[in-house]
């Protein structure tokens, strides 16, 4: 967490040292009683210049939060790790390890993980958009990954969604549109729903490449939608994603489930188009697989696709908190390397 005032970042200082030593009671003091250090934060909102009054208020209001929530935290008694008699059977080291021999604990509070951070972020986004949310699955069966989805048994393309199978032939979803069929059956239309899930996918790993990551699915029937309806809604997720205007192109792709099939590309967010080590200097970030939901798709969900049609995506989280972060490594994301999470 960084502040760009010194008030707000001294006080931020001071807890993270406070809370090491005093009390809960002193520290409710201290900060969050009448006198406390956080109402005179408060009060000073009022006096600063006009145009630095809303940064100021923000982030003493972030401050505000991280302090209230931290102070409830030790108040349910779950930070025991901090009242000093008591011994921390999880720490990585024995009691009596002398201070400077103990692995440096970093932000020693711990922080949100930055995929559950943007998760939260991208989720408000489509909520505001109207979206309902529904959870994926850890576990499916061939029907719903596979048969429903226009890939009959023994589909080539199968191939491209390789993962994990059980011996009774259950299966580690290879994507989120493991759940369409379920949405279209169970929601009325106008369906407009995002799925977020953990996937899995039978591959060696490296710098861009997991066995488990995250996807977002999206899913939009009504009457008279086109793949117009589809560009604008993908496109303003991405522009409230990245908080910028963004120019998009669409590129053919294939997938079973969707006719005709879109690659969705976006204009780089941090060069403009002028190339940098984002795009890998093109301009351009290819970002979602997305296309018209086919019509076998449709009819086996229960919807007539004489009557109605859809769009739906599916992207990476892991690759969209990778490029909004700048993170060259995806495997950083799952290591719990404290280094790494600390920056968040
Ligand atoms: N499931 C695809 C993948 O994992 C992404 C995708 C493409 C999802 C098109 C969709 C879609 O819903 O319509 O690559």
């Amino acid at each position: 967490m960084k502040f760009s005032y010194k008030e707000t970042t001294k006080t931020f200082e001071e807890f993270n040292q406070d809370i090491n030593s005093l009390s809960v009671a002193e520290l409710k003091k201290k900060y969050l009683s009448k006198k406390g250090n956080l109402k005179d934060l408060l009060k000073k909102i009022g006096k600063q210049k006009n145009e630095e009054k809303a940064q100021f208020g923000k982030e003493v209001n972030i401050l505000k939060n991280f302090i209230q929530e931290k102070i409830n935290i030790l108040n349910s008694g779950l930070n025991t790790k901090f009242s000093t008699n008591q011994i921390d059977v999880t720490a990585p080291f024995e009691k009596n390890t002398p201070e400077d021999d103990k692995p440096r604990l970093l932000n020693n509070l711990g922080s949100t993980h930055p995929l559950t951070q943007e998760l939260e972020n991208i989720l408000k986004i489509f909520q505001k958009m109207g979206f309902e949310i529904e959870e994926s699955r850890q576990i499916d069966d061939d029907y719903n990954m596979f048969q429903s989805l226009n890939f009959p048994i023994g589909h080539p393309a199968r191939d491209n969604w390789d993962t994990f199978w059980t011996k009774e032939k259950f299966v580690l979803p290879a994507h989120t549109s493991t759940m369409q069929n379920r949405i279209l059956k169970k929601y009325e239309i106008p369906i407009r729903v995002v799925i977020p899930g953990r996937c899995f996918r039978n591959e060696a790993t490296d710098a861009s490449h997991e066995h488990t990551f995250y996807q977002i699915e999206g899913v939009y029937v009504d009457k008279d939608i086109s793949m117009s309806h589809m560009f604008a809604t993908i496109k303003a997720y991405l522009e409230a994603f990245f908080e910028t205007k963004l120019d998009i192109k669409i590129q053919p792709s294939y997938f079973p489930f969707t006719e005709p099939d879109a690659e969705f590309v976006i204009s780089c967010p941090f060069c403009e188009k002028k190339g940098c080590s984002i795009c890998k200097y093109t301009g351009w970030i290819e970002i979602m697989g997305c296309g018209m939901i086919h019509p076998h798709v449709l009819k086996e969900g229960g919807i007539d696709p004489k009557k109605y049609s859809g769009f739906a995506w599916g992207f990476g989280l892991d690759r969209l908190v990778m490029i909004k972060n700048g993170i060259d490594d995806i495997r950083k994301l799952h290591s719990g390397e404290l280094e790494f999470l600390d920056q968040f």
